[in-house]
């Protein structure tokens, strides 16, 4: 393989990140969700499934045992059903997956009758199985092992579960365990399963449990070593299963906006998430290292701030996503040290060195100790010319965590690491560097946002928080109406006269100045100050210029010139706040938001800032004038800010935005 081909050069983001990541479903949630959907019968149809070569064996399998399993790769689903035929005998293959192997052979123990081969990869015949088939065989089925006692290959042949007390040892794999569980309900007589010792990796227990009852089945947990009374109960999923992204994948989309700025909505992760990993974005949001908002369709994660104080954090459940906290903890303001991961040292490779290894090369110091790492600020990061080599030891992790590192916003577009080996990342996400890609790709496009609204919804506050976090310009038009009535007002020339506004207008000259941000309109030179334009005479006469046909047009032009002036600026988009932009503005902007709230809590916001403004009287005006009267575009998105907080608001609009 030529050198080329054997790294990958990571391109620094040119712009924040402000795009959608479509993660791989969990291959756990995945093959669990297969076998469930076999056993409770009827037609499922899983989406956002995995396609990995585990999930596909098992795809495989139950087609052998006489299921339709049909993979739509386009659309990301699996659809099972039963056949109508039961197999007399088949041939399985389970490959080195040990969800396949432990849960396809609980799924043939329910049925009466045939002969079954199993067969799988070498190094699944080393593999724990005994604990499962000892019960499965004390339960009735019946085996022959081909080479050693209790692995694979072996011929069995089901006499269906019997039932009553089985003693089940799955001390060394959880996996053994859930096994059992799933088929429980199938027993012939009421099953008391009753574990000889402990078990490992208990998250994976619960997610068995809490899937077994979406998909209909329930059990008593009398304890932790203790379940029985398994039963058929109603299901709450229908024809369509919702498979999780597999939330350590998703973490590095969640340290993105940390490097890179900006906001990234990763869909598919749920508040209430199976995996023990998704406590990752927990840890985010507690320690300030980004902000997390997890809303109904997924997570929308923005940039905090960098500058935290030191922090210790314990990774010890969530061990999977060390790499990714590490390899950003750079560019981070305090010195973050992590514990609880010597057992990594033993995983895909020795992955505390290997990360020490990566840093120290890109200039960070750090300590390691057995069971610890902690990574210093390096605020050169920003300067390395590279490309500095990122050594991977064929893990995975290594890769994509150090390629989020890469992206660390560098305006000179030059890489500053490379991925030495980059499809070790193939194990659990082939994509990850076409994924990288497009989530870049959507950031750097220039988009037009309009919000639009009456009075007092929080237009202002949530435009201006979007537009810093995504580091777009924001344009408030009200500011424009106001500022050119107060320079109609002190030439002396008052609402009443339609002509001497057409006139006057004539002889004004508009300019803009950026101020942390936002542009605002010049007139004639100067920017009239907000205590001038927020006065109780503007606010009593703004809406009556507003609605004048010079006025608008002479307003028009220079508010369509925002979008050219913010490229030409170098801001990645431009958010425009006002009454008419999604419908006379910018009718083609990319994302429409139109903000309302009940009357109450508008009146209680303007009071809250101490102002006179006799805001229904104005937002009448405003909707019922001729010329683009304050109206909901068609294509908006409406968010009833009455009953939710600024940032509920924010995370919502940042949501839409991004996924435009
Ligand atoms: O601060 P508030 O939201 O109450 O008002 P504003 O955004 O400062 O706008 C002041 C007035 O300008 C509005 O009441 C409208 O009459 C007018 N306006 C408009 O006609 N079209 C816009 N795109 C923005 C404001």
């Amino acid at each position: 393989m030529s050198e080329a081909e054997n790294f990958q050069l990571v391109r620094p983001f040119s712009k924040k990140c402000a795009a959608v990541a479509v993660p791989p479903g969990s291959k756990s949630v995945t093959n669990r969700a297969m076998v469930l959907s076999a056993l409770r019968g009827g037609e499922t149809v899983l989406r956002g499934a995995l396609f990995s070569r585990d999930t596909e064996i098992m795809s495989d399998c139950l087609r052998s045992l006489g299921f339709v399993s049909e993979r739509d790769s386009a659309a990301r689903t699996f659809r099972i059903a039963p056949s109508g035929k039961k197999p007399e005998a088949a041939k399985l293959f389970v490959g080195n997956a040990g969800t396949v192997a432990r849960f396809a052979s609980a799924l043939v123990a329910t049925f009466d009758g045939g002969e079954f081969i199993f067969d799988s990869d070498d190094e699944m015949k080393v593999r724990p199985m005994k604990g499962l088939l000892e019960a499965l065989k004390e339960q009735g089925s019946e085996f022959e092992f081909f080479e050693r006692e209790w692995s694979f290959p072996f011929k069995m042949s089901p006499r269906g579960l019997k039932g009553g007390t089985l003693a089940l040892d799955a001390s060394v794999s959880s996996q053994i365990l859930s096994a059992i569980l799933m088929v429980g309900a199938f027993a012939k007589s009421p099953l008391d399963v009753v574990l000889s010792g402990e078990t490992v990796s208990r998250p994976f227990v619960d997610m068995t449990i809490k899937m077994m009852e979406s998909f209909g089945f329930g059990l008593d947990e009398i304890s932790k070593s203790r379940f029985s009374n398994f039963r058929r109960i109603e299901p709450s999923v229908g024809e369509f299963y919702d498979v999780e992204p597999d939330a350590t994948a998703a973490g590095y989309f969640g340290a993105l906006p940390v490097v890179a700025g900006g906001a990234c909505f990763i869909a598919g992760l749920k508040k209430d998430s199976l995996q023990g990993d998704s406590a990752f974005f927990d840890l985010l949001q507690e320690s300030g290292i980004a902000r997390v908002d997890k809303l109904d369709e997924g997570f929308i994660v923005s940039s905090e701030t960098r500058d935290i104080s030191p922090r210790e954090f314990d990774f010890k459940d969530i061990s999977d996503t060390f790499p990714t906290l590490a390899a950003i903890a750079p560019v981070l303001g305090g010195k973050i040290s992590i514990c609880g991961i010597g057992h990594t040292r033993r995983q895909e490779c020795d992955r505390v060195s290997t990360v020490a290894e990566n840093l120290r090369a890109l200039g960070t110091k750090v300590d390691e100790k057995e069971d610890s790492l902690s990574v210093y600020p390096n605020p050169d990061i920003a300067k390395i010319s590279g490309p500095v080599e990122i050594k991977t030891r064929f893990d995975h992790r290594m890769a994509m965590s150090f390629a989020v590192l890469g992206c660390f916003e560098g305006f000179d577009s030059k890489p500053r690491v490379k991925i030495e080996d980059p499809k070790c990342v193939s194990k659990t996400y082939p994509n990850f560097f076409d994924d990288l890609d497009s989530v870049r790709e959507s950031s750097e496009k220039f988009r037009i946002v309009a919000v639009d609204g009456g009075a007092a919804v929080g237009k202002s506050s949530v435009s201006k928080a979007c537009s810093k976090t995504l580091g777009y310009l924001h344009v408030d038009t009200g500011a424009h109406y106001r500022t050119l009535t107060y320079g109609l007002l002190e030439e002396g020339i008052l609402p009443s006269d339609e002509n001497g506004v057409s006139e006057r207008l004539a002889s004004f000259t508009l300019g803009t100045a950026v101020e942390n941000g936002s542009a605002r309109m010049t007139l004639n030179g100067r920017v009239v100050p907000d205590e001038l334009i927020r006065t109780k005479t503007i606010n009593s006469s703004v809406s009556i210029f507003a609605a004048m046909q010079s006025v608008r047009s002479f307003v028009k032009k220079y508010q369509t010139s925002m979008a050219d002036f913010a490229k030409s600026e170098g801001f990645g988009g431009l958010i425009m706040e006002g009454r008419d932009i999604g419908n006379a503005i910018f009718p083609n902007a990319d994302v429409k938001i139109f903000l309302c709230a009940d009357e109450a809590t508008r009146a209680a916001r303007r009071a809250k800032e101490g102002i006179s403004d006799s805001i229904s009287e104005r937002d009448k005006l405003d909707s019922t004038r001729k010329i683009s009267p304050l109206k909901c575009a068609e294509d908006a998105v409406k968010i009833d800010t009455s009953k939710l907080s600024k940032d509920e608001v924010v995370a919502r609009a940042l949501a839409e935005i991004v996924k435009s």
